[in-house]
């Protein structure tokens, strides 16, 4: 299938190299782990945002703009990273980040500073209405003369979607070339382009592969809804020539835990297991929940040892360094006496 991309320029470091996780597969007695390390796609820029950001910043260059306005929660990767591809091309950003800045900036939040992002802080409350406010903002710098480009919440919408869909006609070049075919791909659901882009790209390219999403906030079907929106968007937008069936969009719920970004000690535990059987990091927020579901749904006998899974690893590592020695088990004075979190779970059992 011939598809037209919409412009874009080149900011990650493509194609993505494609790992086997024999070790983690013989542990978990399950299926072939392959994973797609998009956290590899750049260092500050790590992680599938920039897939999306490659059609943005170039829609922004093209339209004359001079900063990129964008919001998320106060660790946002797909800020951070709409920070840094803004310095690294010569705009300024602006980012409307949920929560409080307790001083020192710390991991994502460090960096949208570094590279001199501009950063408004608002409520739970105000951040319902962030679009608004980014709005809001764009206009008062075009009446001093400037032009903004605001890119939605994780930069999931028609355009940004084109990433996965392109990630995908690059996944198809390398499973040829390496002579394999995969059964499932896993991806985590944060604000849904990733997944939409992924489902878009298996049909648009022919992939014979289910895609599945484990959501890391809020409910599955909240997820399914967004997700068919940005489908249905984009297939308009772009006049594809495809059907997306409702049976296409699988979202595999339950993986929440404590909530957004919140950890529960088994995910911890499993981050730990997986970085020393592989020397894989996984992220808290969203690659760490989204494998830990997965290993769960083998367990549940979801998946067999004849299938092949490609995890995407999307990124996310600075998530990691807003932890504590301790969350990880890893005792030391001041980390106890700084961190009742572990004390709190210490005498719970750690499953998987
Ligand atoms: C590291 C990481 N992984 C996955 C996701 C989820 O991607 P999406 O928002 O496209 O669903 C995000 C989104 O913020 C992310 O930062």
């Amino acid at each position: 299938m011939v598809f037209e991309f919409p412009p874009h320029i080149p900011l990650a470091h493509l194609p993505t190299p494609i790992e086997l996780l024999d070790r983690l597969s013989r542990k978990l007695s399950g299926p072939k782990l392959l994973v797609k390390r998009d956290d590899l796609s750049g260092t500050p820029l790590t992680g599938n945002k920039i897939r999306k950001l490659e059609f943005f910043a170039k829609a922004a260059l093209d339209t004359g703009c001079d900063t990129l306005i964008t919001c998320g929660a106060i660790q946002s990767n797909h800020a951070r990273a709409t920070a840094v591809v803004a310095a690294k091309l010569g705009l300024n950003s602006y980012l409307v980040l949920r929560g409080e800045a307790g001083p020192p900036a710390e991991s994502n939040l460090l960096l949208d500073q570094l590279v001199g992002a501009e950063v408004e802080f608002v409520t739970h409350a105000q951040y319902f209405k962030a679009l608004d406010i980014m709005h809001h903002r764009a206009q008062g710098l075009a009446q001093k003369g400037r032009k903004a480009y605001v890119i939605p919440e994780g930069g999931s919408n028609a355009l940004g979607c084109m990433g996965y869909i392109k990630a995908v006609r690059e996944l198809k070049a390398q499973l040829e070339a390496m002579g394999r075919k995969i059964d499932y791909i896993v991806s985590p659901v944060g604000s849904g382009g990733t997944l939409a882009g992924l489902i878009l790209g298996v049909k648009l390219f022919g992939l014979e592969s289910r895609v599945i999403g484990i959501n890391v906030s809020s409910t599955a079907e909240h997820h399914t809804k967004r997700v068919r929106r940005i489908l249905d968007d984009t297939i308009q937008q772009f006049k594809l020539d495809i059907e997306i069936d409702q049976s296409d969009i699988e979202i595999i719920g339950g993986y929440v835990g404590l909530g957004y970004a919140k950890s529960r000690l088994e995910e911890i535990e499993f981050i730990k297991m997986v970085a020393q059987t592989e020397g894989l990091i996984l992220d808290p927020v969203y690659t760490g929940k989204t494998m830990y579901g997965l290993a769960d749904q083998i367990k549940q006998g979801r998946f067999g040892r004849e299938h092949s899974i490609l995890f995407v690893h999307t990124g996310g590592i600075f998530g990691l360094f807003t932890r504590s020695l301790s969350d990880f088990g890893v005792r030391s004075e001041a980390s106890e006496k700084y961190s009742p979190f572990f004390r709190s779970f210490e005498e719970n059992s750690m499953s998987i």
